[in-house]
């Protein structure tokens, strides 16, 4: 298993462009990273070209939140995996819950933007999560595996393209009402037997929803967890740093 530790900053849509800027800037010019640390920023779509210019010279990463999966066209409001690798992304989150749950993207739908993340040479960062009505009702495992087989059921994984899944109970994101980190590493557990009996290839599997600086920490300290998606903490300087000081 690597010994790299992620660390994924979502900044959803907390930050206007010069908010992301300064926020990059702040991160280019503070951040001094160690070499275990993998980090990559997620800001609006409107911001990315210029975040990604501004960490160009740094070892910050940049993502896309959505993508759309065909390339160009007649398509009103969306922006393609293409279009987001020209504008220096590296990542693609897909399947965000926000996503699935506010704008009812389907496993249908994942399934095709993981084929054109792929496609444009970016690594998707497949998030799958259940929601609390699920867990509830004793389907947490049915849930995410149903998610997990339709994202990569006979789907050929380039080879060394790494293969990236977060783990991210929709109950714990922006509630501050995070997962047990025991029954966390339980289910990246689960997640990783299931993609490894899929593609064959070992995933890095991260986990988000509610992640802080204070319980950061209790995540990371398990095997099977290599890393954090983080949404509200990680979109200023203070809390962000404090989190990556856990990963020292
Ligand atoms: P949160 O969001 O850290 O604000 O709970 C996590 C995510 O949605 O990726």
């Amino acid at each position: 298993m690597s010994d790299k530790k992620y660390l994924f900053a979502n900044w959803k849509m907390y930050l206007d462009h010069s908010e992301s800027e300064a926020l990059a800037l702040a991160l280019a010019k503070k951040l001094t990273l160690p070499e275990h640390i993998v980090m990559a920023v997620f800001p609006s779509a409107l911001a990315l070209s210029d975040v990604s210019k501004t960490l160009k010279d740094t070892p910050i990463s940049t993502g896309a939140q959505n993508i759309y999966w065909i390339d160009k066209g007649g398509y009103t409001g969306e922006i393609s995996a293409h279009m987001y690798k020209a504008a220096g992304c590296t990542y693609a989150l897909v399947g965000h819950s926000e996503r699935r749950h506010i704008f009812n993207e389907t496993n249908h739908e994942v399934r095709q933007k993981v084929e054109a993340a792929l496609a444009a040479s970016l690594v998707p960062v497949i998030c799958v999560g259940e929601t609390e009505h699920e867990r509830q009702s004793n389907k947490t495992e049915e849930t995410i595996e149903t998610q997990i087989r339709s994202a990569f059921h006979n789907i050929a994984w380039p080879e060394n393209k790494e293969l990236i899944v977060a783990y991210e109970p929709v109950w714990a994101i922006g509630t501050g009402q995070a997962c047990d980190p025991v029954e966390a590493e339980r289910m990246h557990e689960l997640i990783k037997k299931q993609v490894i009996a899929l593609t064959g290839v070992t995933p890095v599997i991260l986990y988000g929803g509610s992640v802080r600086p204070e319980n950061v920490q209790q995540y990371l300290n398990n095997p099977n967890i290599s890393g954090v998606l983080v949404g509200a903490a990680s979109a200023n300087i203070e809390s962000w740093e404090a989190i990556v000081d856990s990963f020292r």
